[in-house]
């Protein structure tokens, strides 16, 4: 059984697995959303909750993603059908892959609306609009933008038809050198960044905002969006990461390959937060700004900073880039299924499901201008309708549930044998992580849930 092969290819080598997942990990997630969910949420207490859930959750689940993937090298509908069966379970799991695929075009049609505003601001940085602008000025820009549908509607447009180019070729090409040398570029303008934030910024300040452990300011909804954004930012919870381990040589070992991702994902979403909130202070903004957070803080800094046009404009582009190497992920587990089940090309296939979450981002456009409304969520006043439900259902339901049944599938139904032979790595090693996906992971996706549940009631989504 082990030496199947996918029929979309394989990768070349464990680098190029690395960076394809990492690529995936570090994006939007890491950069936009963990500032503004952290600041949203009160800070320390929902950040040490996130890393908690990253170690006890996510590097578990990730391991389980990528050793289904790699065993049943087909898409996730078809990997867990195949091997549920070959270790006597039921063909029902496959069902647990289209949630996936659903959930991943939910995702994308909002995500690709966000990386649009990166793009926009490439563009406004580079014609100078941030030169010494105010607090206030900044914020201006922003809600300009976000209010014009056409125009939000323009980049959401390129950035979708960048994503389905590079999934119709194979997500293995012209991958490589974007991860390779772009990301580490962007990695030290984070910390030119953070640098600068020390410089100049309220950055002590700031760091004991992120780091001071104040669970007064905790609510049971903030756990759920910690836990929810554990799997969002290592892409985990709807067959992305299964899909890349399919693609996986079958001598590399998993777990050190896992625990190596996370490490970076996680440095990456750190820094991010050290370069926003002692600008957010400095300025006097509030760290529960919302979505807008990153486009309101960083153009300040860049306004003010000698070469910030430049860094600026740099910045925003490898943002970009980030998010590309991300959101091609997202609809990979579609894609690969259209194209087995099918026998479309995938250039047919890459195509249909672009468009259809090109159409789906319109949704997120109108929410932001005409179809905007406001929920209570969490005991807080939210007013961005659609967008914020389309979050919440995706990140803070969605991928932990199929997180669950990836531990559950991974832990239970397949036998101990595969999944040993299947992960090599040491006998201890082996059994604390077995212990753990088994036990500690579905208790922990379970308890978080319940406790959440009730403010779930209060957003009417159950
Ligand atoms: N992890 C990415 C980020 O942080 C987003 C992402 C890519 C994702 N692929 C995914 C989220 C699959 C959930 C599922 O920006």
């Amino acid at each position: 059984m082990t030496d199947r092969i996918s029929i979309h290819g394989q990768w070349s080598s464990r680098l190029m697995f690395i960076l394809a997942t990492t690529g995936s990990a570090v994006g939007l997630g890491n950069i936009w959303k963990f500032p503004y969910i952290a600041g949203e949420n009160g800070g320390g207490a929902f950040v040490l909750i996130y890393l908690v859930c990253i170690v006890l959750i996510g590097i578990p689940i990730m391991v389980c993603e990528i050793l289904i993937g790699r065993r049943g090298r087909q898409s996730p509908v078809y990997s867990l059908r195949s091997l549920a069966r070959e270790d006597g379970g039921s063909g029902i799991w496959g069902f647990i892959g289209f949630s996936g695929i659903f959930a991943g075009l939910l995702i994308i049609s909002f995500y690709s609306v966000v990386a649009g505003w990166s793009l926009a601001y490439v563009m406004r940085t580079a014609n100078g609009y941030f030169v010494d602008v105010t607090a206030s000025g900044s914020r201006a820009i922003f809600s300009e933008l976000i209010s014009d549908p056409e125009r939000l509607l323009a980049w959401h447009t390129i950035f979708m038809v960048m994503t389905t180019v590079v999934v119709a070729r194979g997500v293995r090409s012209g991958l490589e050198q974007t991860v390779r040398i772009l990301m580490p570029l962007l990695f030290l303008l984070l910390l030119l960044l953070v640098w600068y934030a020390y410089d100049t910024g309220e950055f002590k300040q700031g760091y004991n905002f992120l780091f001071a452990f104040d669970f007064s300011s905790l609510t049971p909804g903030g756990v759920v969006i910690a836990m929810g954004h554990a799997f969002f930012t290592l892409s985990l919870g709807i067959g992305a990461v299964m899909m890349y381990g399919s693609y996986l040589p079958s001598e590399i070992p998993i777990a050190r390959t896992a625990l190596a991702i996370a490490v970076i994902d996680t440095l990456v979403a750190l820094l991010a937060g050290l370069a926003i909130f002692p600008i957010v202070f400095a300025s006097n903004l509030t760290p529960g700004e919302g979505p807008g957070l990153l486009f309101q803080t960083l153009p300040i800094a860049f306004g003010q900073m000698p070469g910030g046009t430049f860094y600026g404009v740099l910045f925003f582009i490898l943002l970009v880039l980030a998010a590309w190497t991300s959101s091609i992920s997202m609809i990979e587990p579609a894609v690969a299924w259209l194209v087995e089940n099918r026998q479309i090309t995938r250039l047919r296939s890459a195509s249909l499901v672009g468009l259809f979450a090109w159409l789906l981002g319109i949704v997120t456009i109108m929410s932001f201008s005409s179809w905007s409304f406001q929920f209570t969520f969490g005991g807080k006043l939210k007013n961005s309708g659609m967008f914020d439900v389309l979050d919440i259902l995706t990140s803070s339901i969605m991928l932990p549930i199929g997180g669950l049944a990836f531990a559950i599938f991974a832990g239970w139904v397949m036998s101990r044998e595969s999944v040993r032979d299947e992960l090599k790595g040491s006998d201890l090693g082996f059994s604390v992580w077995y212990l753990v996906v088994r036990y500690v992971t579905p208790i922990a996706v379970i308890i978080i849930f319940l406790e959440g549940l009730d403010f779930m009631e209060r957003l009417g989504l159950f």
